[in-house]
Formats: structure tokens, C-alpha cells, sequence
């Protein structure tokens, strides 16, 4: 069982996502649990403040090092700790995988303008990004890390193939995929799909999965290329 610690000013804020489809279904399985944590917990004054001016001046609030260093030493939590971060290396498949087979992973979600630093530099702590966009806080970065790394244990999903067919799996983007009816407002479904031909179609879903990764994630199709050489590249 994977167990995801997540610290964070809004608990309550998970009450639906982590008790439904996927990450509900995980917990409701045994595979993944979850531990919400208020970082409000880890305070000592009579107003349980979290955040501060920065220093040097500037707009917003930081929140303040020491209940994210209080909160990790009582969970005695162990890396992977992962600070939800714009700032941070962007998360891969590769780190949900990395993730998913672990036994225990620990999120921190910021909020406001900023975290104080030593969070991200306290021993075992990575700044890991969902993407180069500013979210107002770590809790839909953090939604979205634990869905991508929990949907790759062993029985999240009915069918396991088809992780092995999304995205990135295999680091292609998937091909298009149709259902019934075969001819929408003009709209006409690949003749092949229909064909019932499997490796007309194996061929033509790999053509399309090329030639999608290579048009819009040429970063993807450099490293792909690059571990499995295209085809006719001598
Ligand atoms: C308003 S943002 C702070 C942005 C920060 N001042 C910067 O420019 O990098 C507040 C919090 O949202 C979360 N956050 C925002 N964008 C994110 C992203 N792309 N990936 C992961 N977390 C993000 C982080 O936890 C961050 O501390």
C-alpha cells in the first residue's frame, strides 16, 4: 500500500477528489491511503500564523519554514518529499512511476506568494513543477501528481493496458481514438480501425503516435528518437 502524506492550509479542500473515480477507488481497494495534514497544526501562537512579509520587501506573504519542518518530523516522513513548486523540475512520467513504487510519498502544498527556501533545501525535499503556469496553490499540483501516480498501482485501474497505451508510457504521445458511430456530422472514422485488421492497426496507431510527438513535443521525439532511432534512420 502507498501511503501520500499531504500538507497543506486546506484539507478539507480533498474531500471529493480523494473519495472519487480513480484515487477513490485506490483507497477503497487498500492499494493508497491518504493522510491530509494541516500545516496550521504545526504552529504555536494564539493566531496559528503560517506566513510572513519577505524579507527584502516585495508583494504577498511567505509561509514561514518551521510548521513544514515540524509537520515532516512528526510524520518522520522519508523521501521521496516532494514541495510543490513553479519553481521545480517538471514531473514526468518517469517520477510517477518512480513514485508509484514506493511505499510512502509526502506532498507540501504552498500558497500565497511563496515558501520560505530552506523548505525546498531541508535534507530530501525536491521542488518538482506540474507545468510552466503559476497555480495559486500547491493543492491542484499536488491532486494532479497523486492521480498520475496513483492510477500506475497494480489494480487502480480495471484495465491495466491502458496505462500501457496513454501517453507518455512509452514516451510517444497516444494515437487519436474513436468510438461508434463511424460517420459524425461528416466526420468519417480511419477506414483502418474499421478494417479489423490488428496489425493494419498496431502499424497505423504507431504511425499516428510518431507523427503527433514528433509535431508537437519535438523535446519528446528528440529523447525518443534518440533511445530508439526512427525508423529508416540507418
Ligand atoms: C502563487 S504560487 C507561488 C509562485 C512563486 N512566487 C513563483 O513565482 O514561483 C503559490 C503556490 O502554488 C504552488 N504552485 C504554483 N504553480 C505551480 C506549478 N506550476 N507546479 C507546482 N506547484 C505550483 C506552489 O506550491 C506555490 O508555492
Amino acid at each position: 500500500m502507498l501511503t501520500i502524506n499531504l500538507v497543506t492550509l486546506f484539507p478539507e479542500w480533498f474531500a471529493a477528489p480523494l473519495g472519487s473515480s480513480i484515487l477513490g477507488r485506490a483507497a477503497a481497494a487498500g492499494l493508497a491511503r491518504y493522510r491530509l495534514v494541516q500545516l496550521r497544526d504545526y504552529t504555536h501562537d494564539r493566531h496559528r500564523t503560517v506566513d510572513d512579509t519577505p524579507y527584502g520587501g516585495g508583494a504577498g506573504m511567505v509561509l514561514k519554514p518551521e510548521p513544514f519542518f515540524e509537520a515532516l518530523e512528526e510524520l518522520r516522513a522519508e523521501p521521496p518529499i516532494v514541495l510543490l513548486s513553479a519553481r521545480g523540475c517538471p514531473f514526468r512520467h518517469a517520477d510517477a512511476v518512480r513514485f508509484s513504487v514506493g511505499q510512502e510519498l509526502t506532498l507540501l502544498c504552498g500558497h500565497y506568494k511563496d515558501v520560505d527556501q530552506r523548505v525546498a533545501d531541508r535534507e530530501g525535499v525536491e521542488e518538482v513543477s506540474v507545468g510552466d503556469f503559476v497555480l495559486s496553490g500547491g493543492e491542484f499540483a499536488a491532486l494532479c501528481l497523486m492521480d498520475a501516480v496513483v492510477r500506475l498501482l497494480p489494480g487502480a485501474l480495471g484495465d491495466h493496458e491502458s496505462a500501457a497505451s496513454d501517453s507518455h508510457y512509452d514516451g510517444l504521445l497516444s494515437p487519436p481514438s474513436y468510438t461508434r458511430p463511424p460517420e459524425y456530422r461528416g466526420q468519417a472514422v480511419p477506414e483502418v480501425l474499421l478494417s479489423g485488421d490488428h496489425a493494419r492497426i498496431a502499424e497505423w496507431r504507431r504511425a499516428q503516435a510518431e507523427a503527433l510527438t514528433r509535431a508537437r513535443r519535438p523535446d519528446l521525439w528528440a529523447r525518443y528518437d534518440g533511445e530508439h532511432g526512427s525508423p529508416g534512420t540507418p
